[in-house]
């Protein structure tokens, strides 16, 4: 008997998560040269996500090498995805308009073994990963790929898609550089993360910021306004601050408005117009003007990095698959790939801690966290 896995990618996109559908296949490809015809893997598709399978008529395609060939270069996943098909929590919209969360994970389950899937490969963030556990829970044979540009995944020490994020902020920021240098203006610059600050950091280093404001370490504002006229009294006379979409002030809340209908989460961004406005307020006298890169951070062709830890991912993951060490995510670990239960791998996000190196190596360079 032919054996069948099934990959699908699942939540926000990333860039590298072409770059793992085509490790997987071509991996299977190669074990495929070793095996009688009957018993080779023959690679699939859920499109959607497990919409691609709880739908009708269903939408699972076969990842021929055609189908594969030259994607690792390409941003955005071939197999579509969304955060709104929760196995779990599947919102189902009512006749009245509202939306109930309905478990239709056991309907998925018998899908599942119907199609007589040999083993299920679930590319995605921390939410998707709690859906693999889940399933495993219920017999499934999954294996679990960590992905965000967020980094902020527990198990593994780099998520692929983070180092692209932080080149398309580094860019922007570089750019917002020469404009503030000509205008004497403080520029404003946010950047995606949720409850992390990782790319913010990473890009205020990189970039060179006077200011990096991140959701770990709420901001004293009148600090803020001290640095600012600090900078133009005796430093280049403009100023370049970065700023996470989940920063807040101390006593203050986060910027955010309702999800889509569906949705799980509340939607972050707008936080770099709060804080102008707040520094303004406080009796900031510089010119200031605000950058929210948005999406540009999860689009585009992914770093030559996030290319390969995505590849590695990819070929690791069919190879959990061939020793059947379901359950399971992979991971990087100490330089090293390698995997973590899916229990482990599902147990709490990583934040930046106030005293990691990074953090203490960010305040040598003069950046200012505001605290
Ligand atoms: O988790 C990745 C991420 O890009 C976050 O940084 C951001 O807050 C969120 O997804 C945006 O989600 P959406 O694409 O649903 O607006």
């Amino acid at each position: 008997m032919t054996k069948k896995i099934l990959v699908l990618t699942g939540g926000g996109d990333c860039p590298g998560l072409n770059a793992v559908i085509r490790g997987i296949a071509k991996r299977a490809r190669k074990e495929n040269t070793t095996l009688p015809k009957e018993e080779q893997w023959e690679v699939y598709g859920s499109i959607e996500a497990f919409n691609g399978v709880l739908r009708e008529p269903q939408e699972i395609v076969k990842l021929t090498s055609k189908k594969t060939a030259g994607i690792h270069i390409k941003g955005g996943t071939i197999l579509k995805t969304t955060n709104k098909a929760n196995p779990i929590k599947y919102p189902v919209p009512q006749p009245d308009g509202s939306i109930k969360f309905e478990d239709r994970s056991a309907e998925l389950v018998k899908k599942l073994k119907d199609l007589h899937f040999d083993a299920i490969i679930n590319i995605g963030g921390d939410g998707s990963q709690k859906i693999s556990k889940a399933l495993f829970d219920q017999g499934i044979p999954i294996i679990g790929v960590p992905k965000t540009i967020d980094n902020d995944l527990a198990a593994t020490d780099v998520t692929f898609g983070f180092q692209t994020a932080v080149q398309i902020a580094t860019d922007s920021f570089d750019k917002l550089v020469t404009t503030a240098e000509s205008h004497h203006r403080c520029m404003i610059m946010e950047v995606m993360g949720r409850d992390a600050g990782w790319i913010a950091v990473h890009t205020a280093i990189a970039g060179g910021a006077e200011i990096c404001l991140i959701p770990e370490i709420p901001y004293d504002i009148k600090k803020l306004v001290k640095r600012i006229a600090l900078r133009y009294k005796n430093g280049r006379g403009f100023c370049n601050i970065v700023i996470a979409e989940g920063a807040k002030p101390k006593d203050g809340t986060v910027v955010s408005q309702k999800g889509e209908s569906g949705s799980e989460h509340v939607r972050l961004g707008g936080v770099a117009y709060q804080l102008a406005a707040q520094l303004k307020a406080a009796g900031c006298t510089a010119e200031i003007r605000e950058t929210v890169l948005g999406h540009t951070q999860r689009g585009g062709t992914p770093v030559a990095f996030d290319r390969v830890l995505a590849s590695l991912y990819g070929v690791k993951a069919f190879e959990l698959v061939l020793n059947k060490k379901f359950g399971h995510m992979v991971a990087l670990r100490n330089n090293q790939i390698t995997e973590v239960s899916l229990s482990e791998a599902t147990q709490g996000s990583r934040s930046v801690q106030k005293n990691d190196y990074i953090i203490q190596a960010a305040k040598g360079l003069g950046i200012t966290f505001g605290d």
